[in-house]
């Protein structure tokens, strides 16, 4: 604190121990309580959740794998209020449901499935847990609830109608079946993490919706020498790839075919011609959650990857708006999206979000990073401007629309920077400067052979032994990056704020931040800054690290780039030659910086962050506990790996569900002092 005794201290707290118990722990005198779990009831008239797999309804119930989640105040009203401390919506992303040989087990009273073809009802069931939910919540008598019969409240999933918006609406690409012009699409899909814009929408992110399509053994000579084969290639979908749940197996109707994109016209209008589905997929959405009657809308110019997340740059009157985002796979690119409008302090409170959206997010400059070696970087703008992505040999760019349907392969052209799987992204409100977290890459090597990638400083720990008993590749534990704007035009200053490792592990090679028992942790994924307190917060989707503890929340008190000097990791390659990666490093984290806060239950991840405006509770997302179950274990609760929440009281079944929690703090206090 700065002194003052009235300013409690940041990470006052005492850190929460490393846990492999099967519930929540956050430090003494705060409580976490369970708000929304998976099934349960959206609307007035549907039914408690039974949690047995005979639950219907589900595109009017909470959906699964809750993910990225944003705060959205109400007034008396019932309308939006940024003031509001005590009523509000959140939004949230369903990124997927736990399955195993395709079938989403926990869903089904006898696990489903296990080969194709699936049923229809086990594959509607399926679909319908997908995709974003809104909802109100109140806080009364000290103790958050949902409103399951709110108005307010309403789902999205894989089904419903979306707009294109921006370069690619109308393209050749999105021509499909369901819309000849090119101009909607039908569902968003895997949708992970989040963004809330400066005009109160919210942008959720679809990551790994390839996965979901299937696509035949034959499919590169159906389709000839068209450049869509490069393309599939290039975003997962090699010929004969099989298809995640088989939910193109359902039945005749479109919502089950438009999953195998092989498939052509039989039908006598000769329209039902699914190869372009995928294309639909793979954008940074904007919802408005005060207007369930608004469709949402793809906002395109964001380009289209595995996108993550969507963090805005701090908007400033009369300069553009800038949204940063991350493709979460190993060797993927950071991105950066900047406005042609300048900003407008006026659209901040506009009756018509989405037409600010449209302003903002739909005409703009895409660009992609590329980080030295002397800890400056470069902003690489992907357009047909660019000589070297106009005259790129591996895929020949047509247009703006090309581009924003097909951007990593512009990023391929113009020699981006591979990263260790981008994850979120965040700005401090403090500085402007903005954190991405790299969650892991086992690809990284001194020695990279085919497909591996190359050390470079901003990716500089590769160690077959940075985990001692497993002896797992690469960087196992992840780190984050954080960039500084403004040192020229196009270009920015960087360095690697955090380095995860064990606290045991070797400090000069592999615990380079010096981490202690109270603050180690792996595979930073979920990252938010608070605006109440300034903490930076960051959430762990671990599997290095799992034998140790489960998933974990950490706050942290950032510096700024460049704070630590810079570290030489030495390197010798198998040919005995020696290799020396000099990498910009933060300062080491030590208890006033680091702690840990919060240890989930068993097999989940920690994900999803928001907060009141006071900063007096945070609401955080449990993602898929007990997820290594196993569907042979369905009949035997006793064998579940985790049988949170109803373990604390939660819900009817012992079938383990993904939920919100909200936590408080017991003196009535911020969050994390
Ligand atoms: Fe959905 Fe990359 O996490
Ligand atoms: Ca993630
Ligand atoms: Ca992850
Ligand atoms: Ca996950």
């Amino acid at each position: 604190s700065n002194g003052d005794p009235q300013v409690p201290k940041l990470l006052g707290f005492d850190a929460v121990p490393k846990s492999l118990a099967d519930g929540v722990s956050v430090p003494a005198g705060y409580t976490a309580s369970v708000l929304f779990a998976l099934g349960d009831p959206m609307a007035s008239g549907v039914a408690a959740y039974r949690n047995d797999g005979t639950d219907t309804d589900l595109d009017q119930r909470a959906g699964d794998h809750h993910d990225g989640m944003e705060w959205f105040g109400l007034g008396a009203d019932g309308k939006r209020n940024d003031n509001a401390t005590e009523r509000g919506l959140l939004a949230m992303n369903h990124e997927a449901t736990t399955n195993e040989k395709l079938s989403s087990y926990f869903l089904h009273a006898d696990g489903g499935a296990s080969s194709l073809p699936r049923a229809a009802g086990e594959v509607d069931k399926e679909i319908d847990v997908h995709g974003i939910s809104v909802i109100e919540i109140a806080k009364s008598a000290g103790k958050w609830s949902y409103a399951p019969g709110s108005a307010l409240n309403f789902r999205l999933t894989p089904l419903s109608p979306i707009e294109i918006a921006g370069p690619a609406r109308g393209c050749a690409q999105l021509i499909t079946k369901y819309s000849p012009e090119g101009s909607t699409t039908r569902g968003t899909l895997n949708n992970c993490g989040t963004g809330k814009t400066p005009w109160g929408t919210y942008l959720t992110a679809e990551e790994n919706w390839f996965g979901y399509f299937t696509r035949s053994a034959t499919d590169d000579a159906a389709r000839g020498k068209d450049k869509s084969v490069t393309a599939l290639n290039r975003y997962g979908r090699k010929q004969g790839a099989a298809s995640r749940h088989g939910w193109e197996t359902g039945g005749t109707d479109d919502k089950y075919q438009r999953w195998d994109i092989s498939r052509t016209g039989s039908s006598e209008d000769g329209r039902d011609d699914y190869r372009n589905e995928m294309n639909g997929m793979g954008f940074i959405v904007e919802i408005d959650p005060y207007d369930k009657a608004r469709t949402a809308r793809k906002r395109t110019g964001l380009g289209r990857f595995g996108h993550e997340s969507a963090a805005f740059g701090k908007v400033i009157a009369g300069q553009p708006v800038s949204v940063y985002m991350g493709d979460d796979s190993r060797g993927e690119y950071i991105y950066k999206f900047v406005s042609n409008a300048l900003w407008s302090a006026a659209d901040a409170n506009a009756a018509d979000r989405m037409a600010v959206g449209n302003k903002y997010l739909d005409d703009g400059k895409l660009y992609v990073a590329r980080f030295n070696a002397d800890g400056t970087g470069t902003w690489v703008e992907l357009a047909l401007g660019n000589s070297t992505i106009a005259g790129y040999a591996s895929y020949r760019f047509a247009d703006a629309a090309d581009i924003a349907i097909n951007t990593r392969l512009a990023a391929d052209a113009v020699g981006a920077t591979r990263m260790d799987r981008p994850e979120w992204s965040a700005v401090n409100p403090a500085n402007g400067e903005v954190y991405f977290t790299l969650t892991n890459n086992k690809d990284r090597s001194a020695n990279p052979g085919s497909g591996q990638h190359a050390l470079d400083a901003a990716n500089p720990r590769a160690y077959t032994d940075m985990k001692g008993t497993s002896k797992q590749e690469g960087n196992p534990n992840g780190h984050l990056v954080r960039l500084k704007e403004g040192v020229s035009v196009t270009g920015f200053a960087w360095d690697v704020y955090l380095f995860g490792a064990e606290a045991g592990a070797d400090k000069t090679r592999i615990n380079l931040s010096a981490l202690t028992d109270d603050q180690d942790f792996s595979s930073p994924d979920g990252l938010a800054f608070s605006k109440a307190t300034g903490i930076c917060w960051i959430e762990t989707d671990d599997n290095a690290y799992t034998d140790v503890s489960n998933c974990m929340l950490l706050a942290a008190v950032a510096g700024q780039v460049g704070d630590g000097g810079k570290k030489t990791l030495s390197y010798t390659k198998t040919d005995g030659s020696k290799l020396d990666i000099v990498t910009p490093v933060g300062k080491p984290a030590t208890a006033d910086t680091l702690k840990r806060f919060l240890v989930g239950p068993k097999g989940c991840e920690i994900t999803g962050w928001a907060e009141t405006p006071d900063g007096k509770t945070i609401f955080v997302n449990i993602q898929h506990p007990g997820e290594d179950t196993g569907a042979a274990n369905l009949t035997d609760p006793a064998k579940y790996q985790s049988q949170w929440p109803s373990n604390v009281g939660y819900g009817a079944g012992k079938r383990p569900r993904s939920a919100t929690i909200a936590i408080t703090k017991n003196d009535g206090g911020r969050i994390g002092t």
